[in-house]
């Protein structure tokens, strides 16, 4: 029997944002008829925990009655957003104390028959935190005494856009040297798939550079075609994974009935206003 993997992610749960958390419920309807051994949400778990700790309370709370395993590790909307980008809540000290005092481990590794999972948080790993090196340090040695078990690797931002090779700073993707920093240990002890969230957006292109990347839709909402460009589909719902002791894996996305498509373009007052896309 494959171990079952819920991969949810980018549930932005908060009291105040009642259709985001009506999205969850009916997603945590399906997860708790369906039983997979375990859930991972890939970040972006609260609407707003890098402003407060009150929406990270309620998205653990709202985990904790799934009745299931769980796992997670945070998205910028937990615990700010890579300083690169300039925004006003960068991910820092305080931000990561925060998610350490309510979530707990801001990073996992877990080891299945045949498996062991790596979760990542990807949001310091531009940060001169000494977090920072205690991670990298932390994805060396994961991979470096994982015998045989094959590799699934979780991150709240995917590692790139299109390609490995670009060099653009972008809101969307791990940063360019980060990126060197976490392929580095990978290009010797390689990941069976690479699982990520924060793009809104479903994608599976099979292993192009050699790097199977799966991308999580959102559980809360997707951005429209007129303020987010399309890099894959834009549903709401989940990915399924299907871990064989054997080293094969099989994914999946799965759309729960009751999950509602928002555009948070449609939606003003929940986060700053959004600019246009440039065709
Ligand atoms: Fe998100
Ligand atoms: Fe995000």
């Amino acid at each position: 029997m494959a171990f079952r993997i819920a991969q949810i992610s980018d549930t932005h749960l908060s009291e105040r944002h009642p259709g985001f958390t009506a999205n969850f419920d009916a997603l945590a309807a399906h997860l708790r008829a369906d039983a997979p051994d375990l859930v991972v949400n890939t970040g972006d778990l609260s609407a707003h925990g890098e402003l407060a700790g009150d929406d990270l309370a309620f998205a653990r709370e709202k985990h904790e009655a799934l009745g299931l395993d769980w796992l997670a590790i945070p998205g910028n909307h937990d615990v700010g957003n890579d300083p690169a980008l300039g925004g006003p809540t960068p991910a820092d000290a305080a931000r990561l104390a925060r998610w350490h005092g309510i979530m707990g481990a801001d990073r996992f590794r877990r080891d299945l028959p045949g498996w062991r999972l790596i979760g990542l948080n990807t949001l310091i790993t531009g940060t001169d935190l000494p977090q920072n090196e205690e991670q990298f340090a932390f994805l060396e040695e994961a991979l470096a005494t994982a015998g045989g078990r094959a590799i699934g690797l979780f991150l709240h931002k995917p590692l790139c856009e299109e390609t490995i090779a670009e060099t653009e700073i972008t809101y969307w993707a791990v940063q360019p040297r980060p990126r060197r920093r976490i392929l580095e240990p990978l290009a010797r002890h390689p990941a069976t798939f690479i699982a990520s969230g924060h793009v809104h957006q479903w994608r599976d292109r099979g292993a192009p550079e050699g790097l199977r990347q799966v991308w999580a839709p959102a559980a809360a909402f997707i951005v429209g075609d007129a303020w987010q460009h399309r890099l894959g589909a834009k549903p709401v719902g989940y990915v399924e994974h299907l871990l064989h002791e054997d080293g094969r894996h099989e994914c999946r996305l799965v759309e729960p009935e009751g999950m509602r498509c928002h555009d948070l373009g449609l939606m003003p007052g929940i986060y700053p206003a959004m600019e246009p896309v440039v065709a």
